[in-house]
């Protein structure tokens, strides 16, 4: 899934907005085109995002870099591979270096780090395992295979039979248009369920595992994930599931000693009443509170998947271990 292109100096994205009943790409052509498009979420997900971010500081930096890095990290605040991205970005500009090759090493490095985070997810699934997963952490939201859907997909490769219950995901319904569209174009087999559906599926025993991607991973192992991902933990504690998080070193912060230090996204209240019915579900004086994501405690995760392995608790420890080495 080609969700990010750069061909003869022109770089173009697959507007996530649009899908999944439109497959259209836009061509980015200033640095507003690229911060727009990371606010406005047609580029998502959070290595997809710093991928896309790399390639827009290289190509459309204007004569303050650091201004232009400054304002690219603006657009989303919660996802630490954005400002890391653009950071490898300023680093090879201060050093000499050519910044599109840059951005081409993050794209193939993501592509790399995705195939390996998916193959020690999958160590952990078993063959007809009904899987739970929130929001989208495929192709889409990555360079391939993806963080949390990134087993399912290798799996699906090497003939496993997955039974997906994807959430739909409010309030922009990620679950809904892109992890459902993601899994029915590689052939997996995907169940579509309202968010509040999630505790009926797993009581009635339809789920082994939850696969979930994240935004940000503090020292702790506390996890900014989607908005709901946090109740899914909760419930996977309460019905004796594992509950895996997945994601890239992009996506590791050490500077954050737990979920506390996470500054989180807030976003509009168009999101939650208007923006996808066709009449405000909402008088437009109600009040609206619309975090992006939430903190997911580390007491409530099984294991946190890395590129660098699986990491247990305490997450303190062994987070570091595996990156310490
Ligand atoms: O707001 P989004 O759609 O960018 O949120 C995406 C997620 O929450 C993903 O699960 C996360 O970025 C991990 S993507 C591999």
């Amino acid at each position: 899934m080609n969700n990010i292109k750069f061909e003869n100096n022109r770089l173009f994205i697959l507007d996530q907005t649009k899908l999944p009943n439109q497959e259209i790409y836009l061509e980015m052509k200033s640095l507003e085109d690229c911060y727009n498009a990371i606010e406005l979420l047609q580029v998502r997900g959070a290595p997809a995002i710093g991928i896309f971010a790399a390639y827009s500081l290289a190509l459309f930096h204007e004569n303050n870099i650091e201004k232009s890095k400054e304002y690219l990290d603006s657009a989303r605040p919660t996802a630490v591979n954005l400002s890391w991205a653009t950071q490898r970005i300023l680093n090879a500009f201060r050093n000499g270096k050519n910044l599109i090759k840059e951005a081409t090493a993050i794209q193939n490095e993501d592509i790399d780090m995705c195939r390996k985070i998916s193959e020690y997810g999958l160590s952990l699934l078993k063959d007809n395992y009904g899987i739970l997963t929130h929001c989208n952490a495929g192709e889409l939201a990555t360079s391939k295979y993806g963080t949390g859907l990134g087993p399912i997909i290798l799996g699906n490769e090497k003939g496993y039979k997955f039974h997906v219950y994807s959430d739909e995901t409010r309030p922009l319904l990620q679950g809904a248009r892109l992890t459902s569209y993601e899994l029915e174009k590689h052939g997996i087999d995907v169940t579509l369920i309202c968010d509040s559906a999630a505790s009926t599926v797993m009581k009635k025993g339809l789920i082994d595992a939850v696969l979930v991607g994240c935004d940000r991973v503090a020292a702790n192992g506390d996890t900014a994930n989607k908005i709901g991902t946090n109740t899914v933990a909760v419930l996977s504690k309460y019905y004796g599931i594992p509950f895996y998080v997945l994601g890239p070193y992009s996506t590791i912060d050490f500077s954050s000693p737990s979920g506390e230090n996470i500054v989180i996204e807030e976003r509009g209240a168009n999101e939650i009443k208007s923006m996808y019915f066709e009449n405000p579900t909402a008088l437009s004086e109600t009040k609206c509170y619309n975090p992006a994501f939430d903190i997911t405690d580390n007491s409530l995760i099984t294991a946190i998947i890395t590129d660098k392995g699986i990491a247990y608790p305490p997450f303190e420890k062994s987070l570091k271990e595996l990156y310490n080495d």
